[in-house]
């Protein structure tokens, strides 16, 4: 296919936009796997139209973005069973191709993230029920535009951890306490990978990671996010990381073990109190992360949760 998008239109992004196009090339490249765990056709066709080097920038795809997007995937699909036509928000959405991977032909969508990224991504990704808003998410004008009444899923993948934990925590907050039926999804990388990018990691010598100021471990979560947010009532956590390669054979080890599973990166799940289903098979559990709502990387399948989803 011919590359729609040139290298030139590209140099809008730099910092943290540029880091749309990291997550992309592991997803597309997993999916054009013969053996891949992930069909994302949408994705694969952006990626393909975009001119852009990205094995010199990012290396080998080691999977890790596409089992993070397949946990993803596996939440909101669940969650759509449960709160047919209510609206998911997709905050810092890149080139994620989630709505189209996910849609049920009823879900009104908005893709929320910083002018640069939006000016790249609405060219390539429409759809009348995908609104895009370009803000800065943590400004929260896009909670002006959802009724504090309908229940809302809220994703930030690949988003929080390039924030001060203040931002990230008072952005989860907001919305836990402006829509009390919410349910919010969110990554959050180890505190030992947080670390390296503090110092500068090189994907390859031709790209560093912009930094990532905290990470969390996994034993810590819960804790911690219900110190962020008093509201929070159930919360969930399930590890990913890299599938592939030696990474990924490591990671697969690190999962089935639960001292090791918590140096993972995490997929977490949090919801105030009046998120409970009202409809569907889901109804009166909304909040399931983990087996059973996602297929999960090669090897890592029934990789249990880290925590448990609790309520209080
Ligand atoms: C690592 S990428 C993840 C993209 C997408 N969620 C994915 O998983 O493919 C981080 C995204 O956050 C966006 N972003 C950065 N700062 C933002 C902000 N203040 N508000 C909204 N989005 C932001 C970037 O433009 C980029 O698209």
């Amino acid at each position: 296919m011919t590359a729609i998008l040139s290298s030139h239109a590209l140099a809008v992004l730099s910092g943290i936009p540029e880091t749309m196009l990291w997550p992309l090339h592991n997803r597309a490249q997993e999916a054009m796997r013969p053996d891949r765990t992930f069909d994302d056709p949408v994705g694969v066709r952006v990626y393909r139209s975009i001119d852009y080097d990205y094995r010199r920038n990012f290396g080998a795809p080691d999977g890790s973005h596409a089992q993070r997007a397949q946990l993803f995937d596996g939440a909101v699909k669940d969650w759509m069973i449960a709160h047919p036509g209510r609206p998911v928000v997709e905050l810092g959405c890149g080139l994620e191709t989630q709505f189209f991977r996910c849609d049920d032909g009823r879900v009104p969508w908005i893709g929320v993230d910083v002018p640069p990224a939006i000016a790249v991504r609405t060219p390539l990704l429409r759809h009348p029920r995908l609104r895009h808003i370009a803000d800065d998410a943590f400004a929260l004008r896009w909670l002006d535009t959802i009724d504090p009444a309908t229940p809302i899923l809220v994703t930030a993948q690949g988003l929080l951890m390039y924030f001060d934990e203040a931002k990230a925590a008072a952005l989860v907050h907001a919305v836990l306490i402006r829509c009390p039926k919410a349910t919010v999804l969110f990554d959050v990388v180890p505190r030992w990978f947080s670390g390296l990018t503090r110092f500068g990691l090189r994907k390859t010598p031709h790209y560093r990671s912009p930094r990532m100021p905290w990470g969390l471990d996994g034993d810590r979560i819960e804790a911690r996010v219900r110190r962020w947010s008093p509201v929070a009532h159930r919360i969930a956590a399930v590890p990913y990381g890299p599938t592939r390669g030696g990474l990924g054979a490591v990671c697969r080890v690190a999962a089935r073990f639960a001292g090791l599973r918590r140096f993972l990166g995490h997929v977490v799940a949090v919801q105030s109190a009046g998120a409970t289903a009202t409809t569907g098979p889901e109804a009166g559990s909304v909040l399931r992360l983990g087996p059973g709502s996602a297929r999960l990387g090669p090897g890592t399948r029934g990789t249990h949760p880290t925590c448990e989803p609790s309520a209080r």
